[in-house]
């Protein structure tokens, strides 16, 4: 019997199921292989419970399931893990014990599920000799290589929802809604779902924003006889001269939280256009739920990819979707730069023939 491991790294996001199903079942269609499943990310390599064996059973019925059957760990980093070293917490490096943990257990390969943080903690483990083939995941959209990530459409379409649903009340009541939107460093889903949702005004942290021209978009509106208006904001966009806002610093083991903007433009439009302003914080609802079907399209071809990869013995790889194909690129490639909305590209100047304000 072969062995592949499979683990989900960083945040979840919807499809990370349907990944691990369709890995299981190429493994097994295949013949010769048996699949284990790690647990919490790469935590699950230092844990006495952390691995489990994957048949057909565990996978069944899980592909419209949000969330990872294996679980996911944000400080689940093993070049800084916390550990208890006489009786004191202490940050230590033991991407060791983990390459130590994948040889052990005599991986042909170990397809990692992960985002940026999880891709690049993978490439580091590549370069330490472990067989690793990478799936991208995030509802965010940022990671280089591939046209989409799974989890991002799933985001996408909640969001459009929620502005559908702001919209009505918003006309109803002549107010102005403000939706800020998860993507950090990325506005891919506030561009997205601000065109799907027909929002007026779109922020987004790759076009820096004016306050005055946010509010000039609403004026104009409302002298037209448009008594409302729907702000969508990426939690990452920043006024131009200005800071992000975040709701938590970082420490050495996670990123800060971004988070707060919404609420800083709502106030300056409150002030400015003495117009009613709400504030909507959409949060993880992006991040939970059952994918859409382009998703669990996605995710299945991703993980049927990278079972491919993985039967090959082609480590450092990450699969990737060009165009309508899927296809794949090393690691390296991949990560050699975060991939962020062209602020010259077709999205945003479809925004902008459509009269639809990007705040700058
Ligand atoms: O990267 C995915 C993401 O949902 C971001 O859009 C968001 O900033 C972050 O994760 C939130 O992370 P957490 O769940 O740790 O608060």
């Amino acid at each position: 019997m072969k062995r592949i491991g499979i683990l989900t790294g960083g945040g979840d996001a919807p499809g990370l199921n349907a990944v691990l199903r369709a890995v299981v079942k190429s493994a097994l269609n295949t013949g010769g292989f048996e699949v284990l499943g790690i647990r919490n990310g790469f935590d699950g390599c230092l844990e006495s419970e952390g691995i489990v064996e994957l048949t057909r059973a565990e996978v069944r019925g899980i592909l419209p399931k949000g969330g990872t059957i294996l679980g996911a760990a944000n400080r689940g980093n093993p070049f800084a893990r916390t550990v208890i070293r006489n009786g004191e917490e202490a940050i230590e490096d033991v991407s060791d014990e983990v390459v130590a943990r994948i040889a052990e257990l005599g991986l042909e390969a170990l397809i990692v599920v992960g985002g940026d943080g999880t891709l690049h903690i993978s490439l580091e483990l590549v370069q330490k000799g472990s067989p690793i083939v990478g799936v991208p995941k995030t509802i965010d959209n940022d990671i280089n290589g591939t046209d989409v990530t799974f989890g991002f459409d799933t985001a996408v379409n909640t969001a459009m929802e929620a502005i559908d649903r702001l919209h009505t009340t918003a006309e109803s009541h002549h107010r102005v809604m403000v939706l800020e939107l998860m993507g950090r460093e990325a506005g891919f889903i506030a561009l997205h779902a601000g065109i799907a949702g027909g929002a007026d005004v779109v922020l987004i942290p790759e076009i820096p924003f004016e306050f005055e021209s946010v509010c000039e978009t609403i004026q104009t509106r409302a002298e037209r006889g448009r008594h409302f208006s729907i702000v969508v904001v990426a939690e990452g966009a920043r006024p131009k001269g200005g800071q992000q806002i975040f709701s938590r610093a970082g420490d050495k083991l996670v990123l800060a939280r971004l988070g707060g903007i919404g609420a800083t433009v709502a106030k300056f439009v409150e002030q400015v256009c003495k117009m009613e302003c709400r504030v909507t914080v959409l949060g993880h609802l992006q991040r939970g739920g059952s994918p859409t079907a382009f998703d669990r399209w996605l995710a299945t071809r991703f993980g049927a990819a990278a079972f491919r990869l993985a039967e090959q013995g082609l480590h450092g790889q990450m699969v990737a979707l060009k165009g309508t194909q899927i296809s794949s690129v090393t690691l390296e490639q991949a990560l050699a730069e975060p991939k962020r909305v062209d602020p010259n590209g077709d999205g945003v100047r479809t925004a902008r023939n459509l009269g639809l304000s990007m705040g700058d």
